[in-house]
């Protein structure tokens, strides 16, 4: 009879990343290591390189459940997965079982009945996690919880700027826009202060979360934009989130507050135009975690400005998904 080749160690019991806190000093760097590794190994040798990775993830089985639009996080999952030889399982949150009524805990149970080792989840619900049942084996992901956070994110923004920078001691990030709904915010917020990094947010006043009631901004100060920007070493534009205004009662309820959230008008009062970009240091550098809306965070031009990073954030996502993809699986200690 046919020999099954064994899997890989999985950790004792089930890892899970859901925040950045799930994680330790030590382990991030393991992670930021490993994937200066694969960086290194792919501008060395090109895309070739592939096929002469570790099969690392050989065994494991990495579902993807995105309930939320995706472009960057959940391909970059999934290519992080294949790299190094997992199978993945992508569920069409549209077309599966949850259309019958099918619950998220039980559709976890389904897939990991199927063999699925690793769920990768988005959600517009911040209790998501909270609410799924202990007793679950799959390792889990939080690839975006509401406006709650963000880990591979603020994983792969840190590990950006740390190729740049070499320590975040002394530098400061300024992260600019829709700060109250951004997960984004949250996470890298937290992880870039861990770090070393001072954080500054700023934008409109109606969309400044209530920073006393939110621990991931705790070591973060709110400036005004004239203020903050020049300060900036890296400067964080993020998205205007309609969606989530929609939502929730945070929504300005002013028609002028409202109107003032729209492209041309926002880009004016409070997105990074060519003029405001000249307030910047010389050497900040740009990012923005995508998908940008060009003419309204940011000024179309600027996004391919020699000092953006933006699609090199995009880059970095893959090598850092698969650093930690096999942290979640036992792989990186
Ligand atoms: C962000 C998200 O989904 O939170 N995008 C991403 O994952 N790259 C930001 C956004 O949607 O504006």
């Amino acid at each position: 009879m046919m020999e099954l080749a064994g899997t890989m160690p999985v950790a004792a019991v089930a890892r899970r990343c859901l925040d950045v806190d799930d994680l330790t000093d030590a382990e991030v760097w393991h992670i930021f290591q490993r994937a200066r590794r694969f960086r290194d190994l792919f501008e060395s040798r090109g895309s070739h390189v592939a096929r002469s990775l570790p099969p690392t993830l050989s065994g494991q089985v990495v579902a993807t459940l995105f309930f939320e639009p995706s472009t960057r996080t959940r391909l970059s999952f999934e290519l992080a997965a294949q790299r190094l030889q997992a199978l993945v399982l992508p569920l069409d949150t549209e077309r599966s079982s949850l259309r019958k009524a099918e619950t998220i805990a039980d559709t976890l149970r389904t897939m990991e009945a199927m063999g699925a080792t690793v769920a990768v989840l988005r959600h517009s619900d911040e209790g998501l996690f909270d609410a799924l049942p202990r007793d679950l084996r799959l390792a889990l992901i939080n690839a975006g919880n509401g406006t709650q956070a963000h880990p591979t994110q603020a994983l792969l923004d840190a590990f950006t700027l740390g190729l740049r920078w070499h320590e975040f001691a002394g530098k400061n990030v300024v992260i600019a826009g829709d700060v109250e709904h951004s997960r984004v915010a949250r996470s890298s917020s937290r992880l870039l202060a861990r770090l070393g990094a001072r954080v500054i947010l700023t934008g409109p006043p109606s969309l400044r979360p209530k920073q006393d009631a939110d621990p991931h901004f705790a070591f973060a100060r709110f400036l005004a934009t004239e203020e903050a920007l020049p300060l900036a070493d890296a400067l964080m534009c993020l998205r205007v989130q309609r969606e989530r205004h929609r939502e929730r009662s945070t929504e300005p309820s002013a028609a002028t507050e409202h109107a003032e959230l729209q492209d041309e008008a926002y880009l004016l009062r409070h997105g990074l135009t060519e003029e405001r970009f000249q307030q910047l240091k010389p050497s900040c550098l740009l990012l923005h975690p995508g998908p940008v809306n060009r003419g309204c965070e940011i000024a179309a031009p600027l996004v391919e400005h020699p000092r953006s990073l933006i699609l090199e954030q995009v880059r970095s996502g893959v090598f850092v998904r698969m650093a930690l993809l096999e942290w979640i699986c036992g792989v990186l200690p």
